[in-house]
């Protein structure tokens, strides 16, 4: 059993082969469902799909992309979402200075004040972080709250150590897979896998051989098998050990 800790499946990723698309997820053995918001809207169409099906989960919160563009009462709202059950996080949220889709210090803003958030409502954070680890870090430290995992990990030896050091897991995504991702490979051999978790972010990033397709929960084998092959050991094990720290961290 498998568990695609971080996927966008509103609805409209999917739109015309939504039941195919879970059904293959079950053929291939993914248990459960990680369903990350990015916007209010998403947030809420997430969320719906969450409360459709036993097997999917919600995390609800605002991408750094989007950090310019939220109302004022927006917390009030993602903590009206958080009020229901089926939501098990808060993300994703943090940083992104690669593309800086918004002005940096807004990003810093919306980031610190869903790190208090997730704080207060005791929920476990999936961060997105690019090319800004020294902030991030910075606020998770300024807040003191270090629960959660840093999704689709892309950064160095370095920043992956910081990481652990501070209490977090560490997602990889189908990036693994990629022919140019030596770097990335080196940093998950070096991550222990009891603090590693699994993810496909689809619908983006599908891994090889898919890559530039549109990705899919039940591709989170191929990144899997991957990291097995990199670590020298069992499918089986990193099936185990991810799915095991999943549901521990989001209490699945
Ligand atoms: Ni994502």
């Amino acid at each position: 059993m498998f568990i695609d800790s971080h996927a966008h499946l509103e609805y409209s990723n999917y739109e015309a082969d939504f039941s195919e698309v879970l059904a293959r997820a079950k053929e291939a053995k993914i248990e459960l469902i990680l369903n990350i918001g990015t916007t209010l809207e998403h947030c809420k169409q997430g969320l719906e799909v969450a409360q459709s099906y036993p097997h999917i989960f919600a995390s609800v919160g605002i991408h750094p992309h989007d950090a310019n563009k939220v109302p004022a009462d927006y917390l009030d709202q993602l903590k009206a979402f958080a009020k229901n059950p089926k939501v098990k996080a808060i993300g994703e949220i943090g940083l992104d200075y690669y593309y800086e889709h918004s002005p940096r210090e807004i990003q810093l803003q919306r980031f610190e004040e869903q790190v208090r958030l997730a704080q207060e409502l005791n929920l476990p954070m999936s961060i997105h972080c690019r090319n800004a680890f020294q902030d991030c870090f910075e606020i998770l430290s300024k807040v003191s709250y270090f629960t959660g995992v840093f999704h689709c990990f892309t950064g160095t030896q370095e920043e992956a150590k910081k990481a652990l050091e501070l209490g977090f897991y560490i997602s990889f995504s189908g990036i693994v897979t990629f022919k140019k991702s030596q770097a990335l490979q080196e940093v998950v051999k070096q991550v222990p896998l009891e603090k590693m978790l699994i993810e496909t972010d689809a619908p983006f990033l599908a891994p090889e051989p898919h890559r530039g397709k549109r990705n899919e929960p039940a591709f989170v084998i191929l990144t899997a098998q991957k990291i097995a092959d990199l670590k020298a050991i069992p499918l089986e094990t990193v099936a185990q050990k991810t799915t095991h720290n999943t549901k521990t961290l989001f209490q699945l």
